[in-house]
């Protein structure tokens, strides 16, 4: 008897026909929202999941004896995982890491530049029909060459956004991290280490990579805001919450900051409707890792994370470690 495989939200047709060699595969490939009472139904009722970022696994979907034992993320972030109750309950998880990194990282530079020079707010004045003459002023927007680029959480994505800062546009990289890089590193993506405060106050342009947790809640609130130069440009392409959104809509409103480039939102999808009325945002629906090819990369990784362990016992990307690896 092939394990259940639930796959909890529409993937490629090719993952699926290959993860049906392995598993007895249900497929919410109509992309039927889960209730919270159908969400933990389902997972119930199987041996396996592939989820996004947008599917809760913790100890109340999960119960006290789940029949669950792997969960593939087909997500780099996995702030939608209690990996704590995973790990009490027997529950491996895993993640998709390093298929992403330059995609996103390119995606980051993109929401800079569109921020920076204010790309989206002149389109839509331009769609308006409101463009009749050109002004040396209009849509005057900040440099990005030769600026300086302020990373906060410089994993894997931050590097390589500050690569393409550093190299590309001559950049001065500055960075805070909880931990501070190697030499080598540091070198190799010309980036220095400074704390949250000085970065907030010297950076032209902050870019938030860093994953969420708990801690990071609001690591940009009015405080931080407050700091910030009134030209600077903010980028969030982490996580929803580690903006205080309604705090970022008033610094833009008034002017406190120049502009900002959201891809992440606080309850997304929904939006602070406060977001909505500022003219001076980008705004994108959480597609950083949105390629053909890198959306692929990351569906293929999930399933062979399920296959690896449901024939090997042990996942290729783990989140934890079990104290008695399961077997198939
Ligand atoms: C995903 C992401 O597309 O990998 C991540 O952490 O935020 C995105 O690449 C999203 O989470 C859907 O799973």
């Amino acid at each position: 008897m092939k394990p259940k495989l639930l796959v909890a939200r529409p993937t490629f047709p090719s993952v699926i026909d290959a993860l049906s060699v392995h598993f007895e595969v249900t497929s919410n490939q109509t992309d039927t929202a889960w209730t919270p009472d159908s969400w933990k139904l389902a997972i119930g009722q199987h041996d396996a999941a592939l989820t996004t970022g947008s599917d809760p696994i913790n100890a109340m979907v999960l119960g006290t004896h789940p029949r669950l034992k792997m969960v593939a993320n087909m997500a780099v972030g996995y702030n939608n995982f209690d990996v704590p109750a995973m790990t009490a309950l027997g529950v491996t998880a895993s993640n998709t890491p390093d298929v992403l990194t330059e995609t996103t990282a390119d995606f980051g530079f993109a929401l800079l530049m569109a921020t920076a020079r204010r790309m989206t707010e002149s389109e839509h004045y331009l769609r308006a029909g409101h463009w009749k003459q050109w002004r040396y002023d209009m849509f005057a927007g900040a440099e990005v060459h030769g600026s300086t680029l302020g990373i906060l959480g410089m994993g894997r994505i931050g590097q390589a956004i500050a690569r393409r800062g550093a190299h590309g546009f001559g950049m001065k990289v500055i960075y805070h991290n909880r931990t501070q890089l190697s030499p080598e590193l540091e070198a190799d993506c010309k980036a220095e280490y400074v704390s949250k405060e000085a970065l907030l106050r010297t950076a032209d342009h902050v870019m938030l990579v860093l994953p969420y947790s708990a801690q990071a809640h609001h690591t940009v609130g009015a405080t931080e805001l407050s700091l910030m130069k009134p030209t600077a440009t903010l980028v969030n392409i982490a996580r929803g919450g580690i903006v205080d959104d309604a705090a970022l809509a008033q610094a833009l409103a008034s002017g406190q900051i120049a502009a900002a480039g959201l891809d992440v939102f606080e309850g997304e999808p929904a939006l602070n409707p406060a977001l909505l009325t500022v003219p001076n945002v980008v705004l994108t629906p959480h597609i950083a890792s949105a390629t053909l090819k890198t959306r692929l990369a990351m569906a293929q990784l999930a399933a062979d994370n399920l296959v690896a362990f449901f024939t090997e016992g042990k996942a290729l990307t783990p989140l934890n470690q079990l104290a008695k690896s399961a077997s198939a």
